[in-house]
């Protein structure tokens, strides 16, 4: 196969773990013979620094044209305390996926059976987790009317019934992948664009009798993400319920730095970890590649590329079985290993295997 790949790296560990991402394609594209070409593209404060746009048309014209986006991490501290900033990072962020029409965002929140210790919640807990969450990502807060005076400011939390429905369609055919248990999360008892999104499910769910649908308030939802995890099978939400429950979702593996994300929608897919651009640590070579090598995977499960992705998973899970880890998941009394050798470690593997 032929791929583009468009690698916005942005800020911060982003530059790092993004250069892995692109090592460990080229091993997975050299083993089963594919021919791939990467075109790097600015993006966030790094964007805004250089020509003043956190999402320069260029940018989006090279996400356009490629088969698939690998995307690092945005945000810098300089803006994080400013806020009469007019142009920030994260608008670059939110520009892509809006630009690119990417409405779901499908986040795997996953143990690893050797790092079961480094979540905060006990062992017995979180062992055997495995849910995914589907994230509304073009809707709600984050795109809807907004005003900032400054003595009154309002976000819009709008939501309309085909953005509901196309949503929902996603996280029922997940459903029907997986264990067959969808769990629509709202604050039906407050919200009104809850209440839309509840009425839309149960209209839908009839259509999908192998899947049990149960309806959970979001705030009693992030209670039972900790207290049962396992509970849990496919869940869907809107844009800032699926922000935060996906950050708490990270603790129940261990580590922010394991999770990757898919964006998909009618535009080119976009593939990125969870976290953020951990700008205290740039330069370093501290950052786990792990969520970014794992986007890789989710990457080509995504092209119908099943075993490249599966390489990918077992190339991962080779190197935390061999403790080549980066400090935050590291084994007390194990060497330290840095990104880049983390990321060869794996392309390495990949080639070998
Ligand atoms: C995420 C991030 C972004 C979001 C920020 C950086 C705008 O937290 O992808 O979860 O809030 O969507
Ligand atoms: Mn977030």
């Amino acid at each position: 196969m032929k791929l583009k790949i468009a690698v916005l790296p942005g800020d911060g560990i982003g530059p790092e773990i993004s250069a892995q991402g692109v090592e460990v394609t080229k091993a997975v594209c050299e083993k089963f013979g594919h021919e791939v070409t990467f075109e790097h593209a600015l993006c966030g404060a790094d964007a805004i620094d250089k020509v003043g746009d956190p999402f320069p048309e260029e940018t989006f014209r090279i996400c356009q044209e490629a088969d698939a986006v690998l995307f690092s991490a945005v945000g810098d501290p300089k803006y994080d305390n400013d806020p009469t900033a007019k142009v920030r990072p994260e608008q670059g962020l939110l520009a892509m996926r809006k630009k690119l029409g990417l409405f779901a965002n499908i986040r795997p929140v996953q143990t690893f059976p050797c790092l079961l210790h480094k979540s905060p919640l006990k062992d017995e807990l979180v062992e055997g987790a495995d849910f995914i969450c589907i994230r509304e990502l073009t809707g709600g807060m984050y795109f809807g009317e907004k005003h900032e005076g400054s003595d009154m400011a309002y976000d819009t939390n709008k939501y309309t019934r085909p953005e509901v429905e196309r949503i929902l369609k996603v996280a029922f055919e997940y459903a029907r992948k997986r264990r067959k248990h969808l769990t629509v999360v709202d604050k039906a008892n407050v919200l009104a664009s809850s209440r839309l999104w509840r009425k839309v499910a149960q209209e839908m769910a009839p259509a999908y009798p192998d899947v049990t649908t149960d309806y959970m308030y979001v705030d009693n939802a992030a209670m039972r993400m900790i207290q049962e995890p396992r509970f849990f099978d496919v869940m869907v939400t809107e844009n800032t319920f699926g922000d935060i429950l996906t950050d708490e979702g990270s603790c129940i593996s261990g580590s922010m730095g394991l999770l990757p994300s898919a964006s998909t929608g009618s535009g080119t897919p976009v593939f990125e970890p969870i976290h953020g651009s951990w700008p205290q640590a740039k330069g370093q070579d501290i950052a786990n590649p792990l969520a970014q090598i794992l986007s890789v995977a989710m990457l080509f499960e995504h092209l119908g590329l099943m075993e490249e992705g599966r390489l990918v998973r077992r190339a991962v899970d080779a190197s935390l079985d061999a403790e080549v880890r980066t400090p935050d998941i590291q084994a007390p009394g194990a060497p330290r290993y840095g990104t880049r050798q983390v990321g060869a470690w794996i392309a390495d593997y990949i080639r070998r295997n």
